[in-house]
């Protein structure tokens, strides 16, 4: 079976994901695109075999040739995208955020727990990352015994010119906040942000880096450094400290160059390098699930309510000065299993 594929959003990731979906992964189509550009929308039409443009997003996600919607527009209007497709009875993968308020995941969590099953998955990639995924197996294979602390760090070589202080928070750090989760299976409960001595390269309105610090419900604690314009590359860290033990992500160089004297190893450009293979295994995952007639079991409208109401509590923390409790409401069933 193929899995028709209605895609609404063409701009940067839109377009990177449509290629993955008609080049790399097996059992999808693009049939359908959408976009607030109608120009653009059917340029990127006419260059995929069986694919016409749709007038608006919602027209998209009703369309009988469409199985499954993939929302890759800006974040403000995804909630609107998403509850139409849990409307259509049809399975979506929402690009993170999934909405970008509390109130707004709240309403998608409604309607997807009152459809009664799973049609929602949110773009968080690491989780398929091959060594996040061995950092996680390492921690829940129990050798190291019980965690107790993560030491993260988010470098970003350059960022735009309208890349904020918030973005920091939910556009970058959101991350960190899905992943901590995810690794020790249990949600952050509070969030310290503080900004460190400015960066001299980033303009003055950014706050830049910052440091944020999550305690999970069990006590682990863990920090991530963000920094915006590191300048030497995309270099993603993460340690966890146990009871018995490190672990750590390795250093990632394909080669090793021993010459004048220096030892080099290249080091990602951005973030569409590192994760290359990770967003590919995730798109090739939700189209297994879908092909086979199951519904996703990737992150879900939880972990987008989730993350996103962690990301609230830092910008709070971040403008106060103290630490921000994270305050979510009783976890539905559907999300339990
Ligand atoms: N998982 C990741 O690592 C990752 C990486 C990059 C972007 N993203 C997310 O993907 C989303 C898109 O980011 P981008 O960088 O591709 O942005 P972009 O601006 O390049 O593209 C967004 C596209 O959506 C279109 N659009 C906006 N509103 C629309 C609407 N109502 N209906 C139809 N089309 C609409 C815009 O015209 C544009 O073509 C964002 O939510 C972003 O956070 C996730």
């Amino acid at each position: 079976m193929t899995v028709r594929i209605g895609v609404i959003g063409v701009g940067m990731i839109g377009q990177d994901h449509i290629r993955r979906l008609t080049q790399v992964v097996t059992g999808a189509q693009v049939t359908a695109v959408a976009d607030v550009d109608p120009a653009r929308a059917a340029e990127i039409a006419s260059a995929i075999p069986g694919c016409s443009a749709a007038a608006s997003g919602t027209e998209l996600i009703v369309r009988d040739d469409v199985d499954a919607v993939l929302v890759t527009s800006w974040g403000p209007t995804h909630e609107e995208f998403v509850v139409a497709a849990i409307a259509a009875g049809k399975p979506v993968f929402c690009e993170k955020p999934l909405a970008t308020t509390q109130e707004a995941c709240l309403r998608i969590v409604e309607a997807e727990t009152a459809f009664g099953s799973r049609l929602v998955q949110v773009g968080f990639m690491r989780r398929y990352d091959e060594y996040y995924r061995a950092l996680r197996n390492t921690i829940t294979d129990g050798a190291l015994g019980a965690p107790l602390l993560m030491h993260c760090a988010h470098r970003i070589g350059t960022v735009a010119p309208n890349f904020s202080t918030e973005m920091m928070v939910n556009d970058a750090a959101i991350h960190e906040m899905d992943l901590i989760r995810w690794m020790f299976d249990e949600e952050i409960v509070e969030v310290t942000a503080v900004a460190a001595r400015h960066n001299p390269t980033s303009k003055d309105a950014l706050r830049d880096p910052l440091v944020l610090l999550f305690t999970t419900e069990s006590g682990v604690l863990a920090n991530v450094e963000v920094l915006a314009n590191g300048g030497f590359g995309y270099d993603i860290r993460g340690e966890v400290v146990a009871q018995h033990g490190v672990a750590a992500l390795p250093e990632l160089g394909q080669v090793m160059v021993k010459r004048a004297g220096q030892l080099s190893t290249p080091i990602p450009g951005d973030w569409r390098e590192r994760f290359l293979r990770a967003y590919d295994v995730e798109f090739q995952e939700w189209i297994d699930r879908l092909t086979s007639g199951q519904p996703a079991n990737g992150p879900s409208s939880w972990d987008g309510l989730a993350a996103t109401t962690v990301a609230d509590a830092a910008t709070e923390s971040l403008a106060t000065g103290h630490a921000a409790a994270v305050s979510l409401p009783e976890k539905p069933a559907l999300y339990t299993s």
